[in-house]
């Protein structure tokens, strides 16, 4: 789920075919994970792995925009291109509080169109970016740009209110985020498509009326957004595709770690190595501690809390965003490289889990306080800063804290990486009513959790995406239940991870993502007959 923020620069460095980054970042973890979506999103989109290698040798332009410039432009688009082209933005004038708690004042919200394969009366495909920015990468890959051009479709991407430019407020306080709900971002998305007729033509000379079926499109949180759009406002939005999407809003997401173990063939290695940390931490001796902070590389974090978080980053991440190495690379593959990591027998367990993370804060030129102080940043209230706003949306509405599971389930994460921790800095960042404890299960009984009651809805789900246990494809039962709601559409790939189908490259087929996207579009097809 995330790179616009002033206060620190996410300098992120893709190495295809592997899940390495580097970063250096003043932002707690929680506010990390968005980013980190954000940018994996950008590397898939301008990697070698969506786009044809072939035209893009020899530049350091976006192979996105270049691929662009190379086709020939439909006679209806020579608007668009005098204005500046596919990549041009425009701005709705959307209503600030569409619960009038400031009557009609708006602001500037940014959409994009691509209207290049849009035959009058087509489909139209409305992606919100929801905690990305909107991005123009997508207008020419991604599976919502692959079925708007199969389907004779528009793509319109709007982007989500108080994300990328799209800010209501002045800046960042904690009373300022109080119009970010997701009761208003919906609304901004049904408000759009009712006046869209005229905002389209004005934009983009196309026209488009009530004859025009919406399809509402998204990944992760913004494939919720997509699933609560048709069941909220049937009469506009026909249908949906929902990648990824964690349906089941939950305070206590401790479901995510046994994803991760099923993920990992050296989970009991790592469980054993954390057990032992935390007897460590348990054992109350100081000087032991230290020793372990540092054969970690963490010496510099003070707090214990902070400590045992950090460690979680590197197995989250390499799982989150695993993709097996493509057939005939010569890449590693991320999770045996991890794992090798513990073939050491050497060493206890907590020795080699200390070796790995010590090699990966120092390979990514990871800055440990900053990265993992859990209330590093706390009173910047300056704005473009996503992670932040993604923050406020966990600690007022979603929770979704990774936390230790109870009981006998295995731990891959010290028992003090708590809900409680995570949501502890909540106050700090916003005020003192913000607890970081929202009424979930109010909101699951509005939107319905993991039965939303909707039709026509497509659900696209990696099982090895540790956010799946919080979808539709936790439990065949669930799925099946789903499916006889009506004409849904529930898909699962075995060997994939999160969003895999919605922003993977069209020219990896394998693991089951080809097989998908051809459901899919199949899917979207019957729909629309
Ligand atoms: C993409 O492919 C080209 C040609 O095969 C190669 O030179 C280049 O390094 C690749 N880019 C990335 C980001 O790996
Ligand atoms: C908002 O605009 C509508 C329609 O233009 C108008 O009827 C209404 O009175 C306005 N409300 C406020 C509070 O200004
Ligand atoms: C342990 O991992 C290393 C690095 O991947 C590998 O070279 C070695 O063969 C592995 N050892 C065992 C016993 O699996
Ligand atoms: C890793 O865990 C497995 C399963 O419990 C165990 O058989 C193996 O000895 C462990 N290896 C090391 C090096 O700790
Ligand atoms: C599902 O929605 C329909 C209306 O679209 C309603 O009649 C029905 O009672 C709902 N079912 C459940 C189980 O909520």
């Amino acid at each position: 789920m995330w790179l616009n923020s002033q206060r620190l620069l996410l300098a992120v460095l893709y190495v295809l075919g592997s899940t390495r980054y580097i970063f250096s970042s003043a932002e707690p973890l929680a506010m990390r994970q968005a980013q980190l979506q954000r940018a994996w999103a950008e590397y898939l989109l301008n990697s070698n792995n969506s786009i044809d290698s072939k035209q893009n040798q020899n530049t350091a332009e976006s192979p996105v925009l270049r691929m662009a410039k190379l086709q020939s432009p439909a006679p209806h688009m020579a608007k668009q291109r005098r204005q500046g082209g596919l990549y041009q933005d425009y701005y709705f004038d959307q209503k600030i509080d569409h619960f009038d708690l400031r009557g009609n004042e708006t602001f500037k919200q940014k959409i994009y169109i691509n209207g290049e394969s849009y035959v009058p009366g087509g489909p139209i495909y409305l992606f919100n970016s929801g905690e990305t920015p909107a991005s123009p990468s997508y207008l020419a890959a991604g599976e919502p740009y692959t079925l708007a051009k199969a389907t004779g479709g528009m793509l319109i991407i709007m982007e989500h209110r108080y994300y990328g430019v799209s800010y209501p407020v002045s800046d960042m306080s904690g009373p300022n985020m109080r119009y970010l709900t997701v009761e208003n971002a919906l609304e901004d998305i049904a408000h759009f498509a009712r006046n869209a007729p005229a905002f389209v033509k004005k934009s983009v000379g196309l026209t488009i009326g009530p004859e025009n079926k919406w399809i509402a499109t998204g990944g992760s949180y913004s494939g919720n957004l997509a699933v609560w759009l048709r069941k909220l406002y049937p009469d506009l939005f026909y249908a949906a595709y929902a990648s990824s999407a964690p349906l089941l809003i939950s305070t206590n997401f401790y479901q995510y770690d046994q994803v991760v173990g099923r993920a990992l063939p050296c989970a009991q290695n790592i469980s054993d190595a954390v057990l032992t940390l935390d007897a460590i931490l348990d054992s109350g001796d100081r000087s032991l501690v230290a020793s372990w902070k540092r054969a970690f590389g963490l010496d510099a974090l003070k707090s214990d809390f902070d400590f045992a978080g950090a460690l979680t980053d590197q197995l989250s991440n390499t799982v989150q965003y695993y993709m097996p190495p493509a057939k005939g690379s010569n890449s590693p593959d991320a999770i045996d490289t991890l794992c090798s990591w513990f073939n050491r027998s050497y060493n206890i367990p907590l020795q080699n889990f200390a070796d790995m993370t010590a090699a990966y804060i120092k390979n990514n030129g990871i800055d440990p306080v900053s990265a993992y102080s859990s209330a590093s940043g706390a009173n910047n209230i300056g704005l473009y800063q996503d992670g932040r706003s993604w923050y406020y949306q966990t600690c007022t509405q979603f929770g979704y804290w990774q936390a230790a599971p109870p009981g006998p389930l295995r731990r891959l994460r010290s028992k003090y990486v708590t809900k409680e921790w995570q949501s502890k800095p909540c106050q700090a960042f916003f005020g003192e009513d913000i607890t970081g404890q929202p009424d979930v299960s109010a909101l699951n009984r509005k939107l319905g959790g993991l039965f939303p009651n909707v039709t026509r809805v497509i659900f696209v789900n990696g099982l090895n995406d540790p956010w799946s246990e919080l979808s539709v494809a936790s439990d065949p039962s669930v799925a099946a239940i789903n499916m006889q709601y009506g004409e849904n559409v529930v898909i699962t790939m075995s060997k994939a991870s999160h969003v895999t189908d919605f922003y993977f490259s069209s020219s990896r087929t394998d693991f089951g993502v080809d097989i998908a996207r051809k459901r899919i579009l199949a899917a979207i097809k019957t729909f629309l007959q």
